[in-house]
């Protein structure tokens, strides 16, 4: 049995998962460009994998799919699909980008609390996931990156160029073994 937080922290990442698939099928149907369109289902299938990977580890330790997360992300989910629609093109990339951007340290922060627990079984798929969700976090970062708006919004939510919720940088990636490192200075950010 795992112990009732880590248990907590993977129903969580499981829901959430759920909530990004949603939220980027919002994103991508507001999109004209059919070139974006495709970029965003690529992402929205890896979040579908997350959740995928995510559920054979809970299946490890029996551990049950939360109902009461499946419901708040699924309408968290749907209702930042729905604001795609309506909220302009800068936006649902910034907040994609936010959010991928706190994504990163969860999965290398269950990679600690499994290793706080002696197991290291999980690792390979904890960091692949971690580092995927960075390259998502850097993908929306690009796309917006010489928004006049960008600016603001960094000052305003703490994300953007020079503003990170995790130390991961895809261009000197530290190894499985090193990767307990990552995410010290984690902030929570809901
Ligand atoms: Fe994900
Ligand atoms: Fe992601």
């Amino acid at each position: 049995m795992l112990n009732s937080k880590l248990s907590k922290l993977l129903q969580k990442a499981y829901s959430a998962e759920k909530a990004a698939a949603y939220a980027y099928i919002g994103h991508a149907g507001s999109l004209n460009s059919s070139t974006k369109k495709k970029e965003i289902k690529v992402i929205e299938n890896d979040e579908w994998n997350h959740r995928e990977e995510v559920l054979k580890i809970m299946n490890t330790y029996h551990i049950k799919v939360s109902k009461y997360y499946e419901f708040k992300y699924a309408v968290i989910g749907k209702f930042i699909a729905f604001s795609c629609y309506v909220i302009g093109w800068f936006m649902p990339y910034f907040f994609a980008g936010k959010l991928e951007s706190g994504n990163v340290c969860e999965y290398f922060i269950i990679l600690k609390y499994f290793h706080k627990t002696g197991i290291k079984s999980h690792d390979k798929e904890l960091y692949e996931m971690g580092v995927k969700e960075k390259e998502h976090e850097d993908y929306f970062l690009n796309e917006i990156k010489d928004s006049k708006l960008l600016p603001l919004f960094q000052k305003l939510f703490f994300w953007g160029k020079s503003n990170s919720y995790n130390d991961v940088n895809l261009n000197e990636l530290k190894s499985i073994e090193n990767s307990n490192e990552y995410c010290k200075d984690y902030r929570k950010i809901d």
